[in-house]
Parts: structure tokens; sequence; C-alpha cells
């Protein structure tokens, strides 16, 4: 018998599979509406953008492609194009996200190796100086 993770577990199956991530955007989100610099920049309904998120993370940690089925290559820095993303923009993005995965259950390794790739992820997306 092996004590420990199985070898080939993804994060995805590891962190609970995609109603982590569902729950992770949930709380995302509920910072989101309260942040008068986010907020303007989302649709009035959430449900769409939650979805797209939710299975864009799921699908970059090892879950399943329906995000790609879905939306096609993510493109990410393309589908930010239209807003405008500053230094304030980032941070606050990133206060809520800290706080969504200060929400789950994660070991002090995975919590650090997702906010770290969140971390860069958000500073490649900064497109405003
Ligand atoms: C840096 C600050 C960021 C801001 C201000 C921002 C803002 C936005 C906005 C306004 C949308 C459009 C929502 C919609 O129309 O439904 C969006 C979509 C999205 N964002 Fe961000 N975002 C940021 C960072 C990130 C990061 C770091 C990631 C990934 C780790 C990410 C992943 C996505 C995805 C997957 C979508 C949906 C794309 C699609 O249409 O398929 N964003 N973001």
């Amino acid at each position: 018998m092996r004590l420990g993770r199985k070898q080939d577990e993804t994060p995805f199956e590891r962190w609970g599979g995609q109603p982590f991530f569902d729950a992770l955007v949930e709380r995302f989100y509920e910072g989101v509406v309260t942040d008068p610099l986010l907020r303007p920049m989302y649709p009035d309904d959430l449900t769409i953008s939650k979805a797209h998120l939710a299975l864009f993370l799921a699908q970059y940690w090892g879950g399943p492609d329906d995000y790609n089925a879905i939306r096609g290559h993510p493109r990410l820095r393309m589908r930010h194009t239209p807003f405008v993303i500053g230094k304030d923009e980032a941070i606050a993005w990133m206060r809520h996200m800290t706080a969504a995965v200060d929400g789950a259950d994660l070991s002090e390794e995975d919590r650090a190796v997702l906010i770290e790739y969140l971390e860069m992820a958000a500073r490649s997306l900064q497109n405003a100086h």
C-alpha cells in the first residue's frame, strides 16, 4: 500500500473536480460585484462569465477540454483587449481571487502553486499603464 498522492493525479482531480472551480469562481465574483473598478467591466448577468472562467481554470489544471470545446483556443490576451487593465485593475482582480482561493481547503503547497499561476496570468493580461 502506498500513502500520499497518486502519481498521475491532476490538480483538477486532487482539488475536487469541476465543483471546486465552480465554487472558487462563485467566491471570486462575490468580490467582483462589490468592486467599483471591476464591476462595470463585466456584463450585468454574470452567469456566462462565471461558466467561462470556471471551465477555463478547470481545463488549465488538468480537467476536461470543455472550455476549448465551447470557446475555442483561450487567447486570453486577445480576449482581454476590449478592457483597460492597468496595475490597479490587476491588483483588484488578484485581491478577489486570493480571497476566493483562501476560501478553499487546499494544502499550503497547492495554494502557493495556484496563487503563483494566477499572479503571473494577471500580470501578463495587463494592457494599460
Ligand atoms: C488582470 C485582471 C483581469 C481583469 C480586469 C479581467 C477582466 C475580465 C473581463 C471584464 C472579462 C469579460 C467577462 C465576460 O464578458 O464574460 C474577462 C473574461 C475572462 N477572463 Fe479575465 N480579467 C483579468 C484577469 C484574468 C486572469 C488572470 C485570467 C486567467 C487566469 C482570466 C481569465 C478569463 C477568462 C477565461 C475569461 C472568459 C474568456 C471567454 O470569453 O471565453 N482573466 N476577464
